[in-house]
């Protein structure tokens, strides 16, 4: 039962400081992926209609982390949270690009903070995760400031 004890090993090597990153991490995912999905329902006009596939396909993706963060922490002895961050939708275009470009650069800043206490902690596979999320991020901060300059 090699895997077995693999996987108790794994267990106790995550310190409740990563624990608590990465539920502060599932936090803002369920938060995004609302607050996304609410702007691509909500979004209006000329303007609105480009940008709202762009926020469902987003919404998705955020989804997907929250997923793959709960898995990893549960993986690790952690219990992921259901309370999201809190959810600001907006009323105009602007007003919820400007947030949502915000969000992505307190998740790029939050990620980079995990990864590094990951790697200090030895668990490459964690910080490998976090890796893939944050080139995720770092594309949706793109997107989000370029539909902000074409408005
Ligand atoms: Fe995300
Ligand atoms: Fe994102």
């Amino acid at each position: 039962m090699e895997t077995g004890n693999n996987r108790k090993k794994e267990v106790t090597m995550a310190s409740q400081e990563l624990l608590d990153l990465m539920n502060k991490g599932v936090a803002r995912e369920i938060q995004v992926s609302i607050q996304y999905m609410w702007q691509h329902v909500q979004c209006s006009g000329i303007k609105g209609f480009a940008v709202k596939d762009e926020l469902e396909s987003i919404a998705i993706a955020e989804m997907k982390h929250a997923e793959a963060i709960a898995e990893r922490l549960v993986y690790l002895g952690g219990k992921p949270t259901t309370k999201p961050e809190p959810i600001f939708v907006g009323e105009t275009l602007k007003e919820m690009l400007q947030t949502d470009k915000q969000d992505e650069e307190g998740a790029i800043e939050l990620y980079r903070e995990t990864i590094a206490l990951a790697e200090k902690e030895g668990d490459t596979t964690t910080a490998r995760l976090f890796k893939g999320i944050l080139a995720d991020e770092e594309d949706h901060h793109d997107t989000f400031s370029g539909l902000l300059e074409d408005l």
